[in-house]
């Protein structure tokens, strides 16, 4: 359902490819590390910016995921691995590492963030972007999510604190980490595209009804929760993130 909502709504998270532009800046004949970057969402922008002489490395531990990514694009210089970022042992050096709404799914943070950096090259950066204590999107997840993902969700959402810890226990140089608000917005003509998008994201098929009425009690949830503004003729869902960035 992950793919069918981002095949459905190729421009919903525009500012999300944005966001990756700015902050991970990918250039030509780079060496990136991807982490848990499932069905390859980023994978064109970030293929198009190395060039053929780069090389990216997608891990992800499904392998569902992965196949779709192996759907959506295909290249000499693009690689994946099925495997955790806590469980990734590295065999090359990389120059960025990047991660999008997938930090909170690892189990051993710690490790996962050693791994991260034992990748990176000397100067390497690393870009993290997550869902974070405290923020309404954590309340989303917590809440909607938790209830009527048909795969439950169990969370470990990154404090400021814990995640500036977790980059000094790897060993990133302290004075060259910060951490920056993503104000997200998701776009969509419509609001049942809104609900049918994030229903379909989030698989949240516990809701009980029929296919509509669960659409409906997502819109709802996520004008309670989240905030839903009409602007013109598109509607704009707030996805407020941030991003953990780090240079070894
Ligand atoms: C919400 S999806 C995000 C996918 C992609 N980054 C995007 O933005 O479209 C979360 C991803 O985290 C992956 N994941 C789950 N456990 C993980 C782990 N231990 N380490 C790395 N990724 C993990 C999932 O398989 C899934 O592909």
């Amino acid at each position: 359902m992950y793919e069918q909502a981002i095949a459905l709504y190729p421009s919903a998270r525009t500012m999300d490819i944005q966001a990756m532009k700015k902050y991970l800046n990918p250039q030509k004949n780079e060496k990136i590390l991807g982490i848990g970057e499932g069905n390859g969402f980023f994978c064109p922008p970030i293929i198009e910016a190395i060039g053929e002489k780069g090389y990216y490395l997608v891990t992800d531990p499904s392998s569902e995921q992965l196949a779709n990514l192996a759907k959506r694009v295909t290249c000499p210089n693009l690689e994946t691995l099925t495997k955790g970022a806590e469980n990734f042992t590295p065999t090359t050096s990389f120059d960025k590492a990047w991660s999008f709404g997938a930090f909170h799914h690892c189990p051993d943070q710690t490790q996962a963030m050693k791994n991260i950096y034992n990748a990176l090259t000397k100067g390497g950066k690393m870009v993290i972007c997550d869902v974070f204590q405290g923020s309404k999107l954590a309340k989303h997840f917590d809440g909607p999510v938790a209830r009527y993902c048909t795969t439950g969700h169990e969370a470990k959402f990154l404090s400021d604190e814990f995640a500036e810890s977790l980059c000094y226990l790897a060993g990133f140089d302290e004075s060259k980490v910060k951490i920056v608000n993503l104000p997200q917005k998701w776009k969509f003509d419509s609001e049942n595209d809104l609900g049918d998008f994030v229903y379909k994201l989030h698989a949240m098929t516990l809701i009980p009804g029929e296919e509509q009425e669960k659409i409906k009690e997502v819109i709802k949830g996520c004008k309670e929760i989240l905030g839903v503004k009409k602007l013109g003729n598109h509607y704009e869902l707030n996805w407020p993130m941030k991003a953990l960035i780090a240079e070894k």
